[in-house]
Formats: C-alpha cells, structure tokens, sequence
C-alpha cells in the first residue's frame, strides 16, 4: 500500500468508527429519554440526590465506547475513563438545567453538559453550564473558537488560587501576583455572584470539580461551590480513581458528606471497560 491509499485507508476506518458512535449516540438519547419518561415519578422518592445517582445511575447509564483517558494504578488501572458519558447521564438523570463547571480546558465537558440539558428543556428554554478556569484554552494554552460548539457554554475566568499546581503557570487570565489566597478566595466569590446575577441564575442542579487537582485546591474549590449549592445540588469530583491524582481520592475520601464514588458499579463493570473516574455528593441530606 502506498502512502496516499494509507492515508485513504485510515480515513475511512476513522468515518466507519465516527458513525458507529454517532449511531450509539443516537441509540443512547432514545434509551435514555424513554427511562426518563417511564421512570421520573418513581425517582422521586429518593431521599437525595446521591442515593438517586447510586441507585438508578446503573438503569439509565448506556455506554457508547471508551473514551481518551487511561486509568493508573489503583483499583481498575488500565481501564478508559468515561466522563463525558457520566456527565452526561448524571445531567439527564438530574434532569439539570443550570450547572457550574470548575475546570474548563478545550471545554469538552462543558459541551456535553450542554447537550444534556438541550435534551432535559429542550433548545429554547433557559439553562446554562457556567465554566471558569485560569487560563484561556486551559493549561497548554490551546484558543480555538471551535472548541465551544453548544449554545449553552458561557465560559469566565477567576483568580487562580496558588497551589502547587497553578504557581508557576504563566499566562493567566486575571493576574494574582499581589494577591494573597485569602483575597483570592473573596474576589472568587464576588466574580461567582456576579455570574449568577447576570445570568439569572438561583440555583445550580450540578457543579463539576475538574480544576486545580491538589490537595489545597480541591479543598479550596469545595469550600468556595459550598457557598453556591443546596442540599438539591450534586457535586461531581473528577479523577477519584487514578494514583497519578491521589491528592484528588485523599480529598473525596476525607470528605464526611453523603457521597457515593461508584465503586460497585465499577466492580460490576471493569470486564467491560466501563469504569467511572468520578465521585459524587452532596453538602446536606
Ligand atoms: C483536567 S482540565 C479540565 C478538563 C475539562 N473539564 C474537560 O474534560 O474537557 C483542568 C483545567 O482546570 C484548569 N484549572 C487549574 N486550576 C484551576 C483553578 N484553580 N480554577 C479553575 N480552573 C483551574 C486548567 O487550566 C485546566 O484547563
């Protein structure tokens, strides 16, 4: 074969695989919205949101292939992360309308949480995913516009609070160099209510934890989202199950609040290469 039937070659086998998800994808929206439709009354007598998610995330969960990330060393190493999937499927489940990302990198998250909640409200209705981070196009500086491609993605930016994961970044968006972390924390909160004011937004159904990734800064993230949920908002950690971020799983392992980290939906599924990155809870019951 030579190189431009190489190329050929390697372009259609990558069409059939896009069309294949493409094809699961469609698959999934209609399995899922028929769930919904059959089981939302029923899901109402969870006590919360962490025991709805615990309970039914296995029910209404379908799996459209592995995705980039490769998990290291801990329980289920070597199996693909599926957050995009289970972001997705937690947004449906919640059947969310307003959700906080922390931790926006090329926004592929963001656009799925979007999606989601196009497929709960329909296109029309409002509901936003408000995602900040530091840096614009996130730690390898990477700005395309085509990186956003849902509606409801409204990116910002805050101070980055100094940790050992965000000190030496250069090209931060609002500059903290004379900044304390204290006075970072009350600028953090006064650019977040902002957001919400101008947003009109009350209420977040969903906040994602996926930003700084150190001890310091997870647990400065928590304390700063506690301030924007209720005992109605779930919040998601990313990356609970990798030994490359054990700061994160020491984090969500300390935590006292009701939480749930899907391990035996993770036990039940490894063989199959369905394992989620994730844990979840909520701020009261
Ligand atoms: C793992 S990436 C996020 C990936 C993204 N959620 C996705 O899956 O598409 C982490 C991002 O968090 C950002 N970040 C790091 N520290 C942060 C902080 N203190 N606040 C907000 N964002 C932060 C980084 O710039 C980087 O873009």
């Amino acid at each position: 074969m030579n190189k431009s039937e190489k190329t050929l070659s390697y372009e259609f086998k990558s069409l059939i695989k896009r069309l294949r998800i493409k094809q699961k994808k469609f698959f999934r929206d209609l399995y899922q919205s028929l769930y919904l439709i059959i089981y939302t009354k029923n899901n109402l007598k969870y006590k919360n949101k962490v025991d709805l998610v615990q309970n039914e995330f296995k029910n209404i969960y379908y799996d459209v292939g592995p995705e980039h990330g490769i998990l290291h060393g801990l329980e289920y190493d070597g199996a693909s992360t599926h957050c995009n999937q289970c972001l997705f499927t937690i947004a449906r489940l919640l059947n969310a309308k307003n959700v906080l990302e922390i931790g926006s990198y090329h926004y592929r998250t963001a656009n799925q949480l979007g999606r989601a909640i196009d497929k709960n409200i329909g296109k029309n209705e409002s509901g936003d995913v408000i995602t900040i981070d530091i840096i614009k196009g996130g730690y390898d500086n990477i700005i395309k516009d085509e990186h956003i491609w849902n509606h409801r993605v409204k990116p910002y930016f805050w101070y980055a609070y100094k940790t050992d994961d965000t000190k030496n970044l250069s090209n931060l968006e609002l500059d903290n160099s004379n900044m304390e972390n204290k006075d970072i924390v009350k600028e953090n909160i006064k650019i977040l209510n902002n957001i919400l004011e101008k947003n009109k937004i009350n209420f977040f159904d969903l906040i994602f934890l996926d930003g700084d990734h150190t001890y310091e800064g997870l647990k400065n993230d928590i304390e700063i989202v506690k301030n924007f949920s209720t005992r109605e908002t779930l919040i998601v950690v990313d990356n609970i199950w990798d030994e490359r971020m054990l700061d994160v799983k020491q984090v969500f392992d300390e935590l006292t609040y009701k939480k749930w980290n899907f391990k035996e939906f993770n036990d039940k599924h490894y063989h199959k290469n369905q394992v989620q990155d994730t844990g979840i809870f909520i701020f009261n019951t």
